[in-house]
C-alpha cells in the first residue's frame, strides 16, 4: 500500500481525479494539506472523509507548522507527496526528508514555462502569448527550486487551434487529469527507475 499525502491550495480537480481513479487496494490519499482553508480541494477532501491538515509558518491554534507536520506524516507514515495545485514553497527540510519521493504536477512542458509565479492560468497566458503550437502537462520532482526537478512524465496538448490561454487551460487540464493518476500507480508497482540523470517509467 502506497500512503500518499496530496498538497492543495485551488479549486481541487487533480485531487478529486486521483481519489476517484486511483486504485484503493494499492494507494490510500492519507492526507490532504493546504495553505488555505476555504477553497474547492479542502471542501472536497472534508465532504470525502480524507484527513485534512491546515499548515502555515505563522503559529496559530489551527494550522500545523511544518515541522509538526513532518511529526504527522512520519506518524502516519507517507510514502509520497503529490503538489496538486499547492502554491507555497515546500520548506528545505520537507525536502531533504522526502527525497525523490515529493512530485509536483505542472500545466505545461517544463523546463519551459516554470519557475516562481508559474501557476495556473499566469502558465496558459505566457504559452499563449509565446505562440506555442504544442502545451501539456509534466509530473516532476520537487527539489529546492521551483519547478527544477528531474521530469517523470508528460503528456502533449496539440493547441495550435486554440484561441486562448483559458481554452488551453481546459485541455491541459483533461491531460492532467489522468497523467497524475498514471505516475502515482507508476510509484505504488515500483516502476519509477531513477537511473543517474532520466527517470524511466517501466512497464
Ligand atoms: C493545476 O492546473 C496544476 O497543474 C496547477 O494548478 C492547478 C490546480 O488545479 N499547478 C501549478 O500551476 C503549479 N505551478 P486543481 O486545484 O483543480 O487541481
Amino acid at each position: 500500500m502506497l500512503n500518499i499525502a496530496v498538497f492543495v491550495s485551488g479549486r481541487g480537480s487533480n485531487l478529486k481525479s486521483l481519489n476517484e481513479s486511483v486504485i484503493k487496494e494499492k494507494i490510500r490519499i492519507c492526507a490532504v494539506v493546504s495553505d488555505k482553508e476555504n477553497c474547492g480541494a479542502v471542501s472536497y477532501a472534508i465532504e470525502n472523509q480524507i484527513p485534512v491538515f491546515l499548515v502555515s509558518q505563522n503559529n496559530s491554534n489551527k494550522y500545523f507548522s511544518y515541522e509538526e507536520l513532518l511529526g504527522q506524516f512520519k506518524k502516519i507514515k507517507i510514502d509520497l507527496i503529490v503538489l496538486a495545485g499547492y502554491l507555497k514553497k515546500i520548506p528545505n527540510e520537507f525536502i531533504d526528508e522526502y527525497e525523490n519521493r515529493i512530485i509536483n504536477i505542472h500545466p505545461a512542458l517544463l523546463p519551459k514555462f516554470g519557475g516562481k509565479g508559474m501557476y495556473g492560468i499566469n502558465v496558459h497566458k505566457a504559452v499563449f502569448d509565446s505562440a506555442e503550437k504544442i502545451s501539456g502537462a509534466s509530473v516532476h520532482f520537487v527539489d529546492k527550486i521551483y519547478d527544477n526537478g528531474k521530469i517523470i512524465a508528460q503528456s502533449f496538448v496539440d493547441i495550435s487551434r486554440l484561441k486562448s490561454p483559458e481554452e488551453i487551460a481546459e485541455k491541459v487540464l483533461v491531460a492532467e487529469h489522468k497523467l497524475l493518476p498514471f505516475v502515482v500507480e507508476k510509484f505504488a508497482d515500483q516502476k519509477i527507475v531513477i537511473n543517474q540523470n532520466r527517470i524511466i517509467i517501466a512497464d
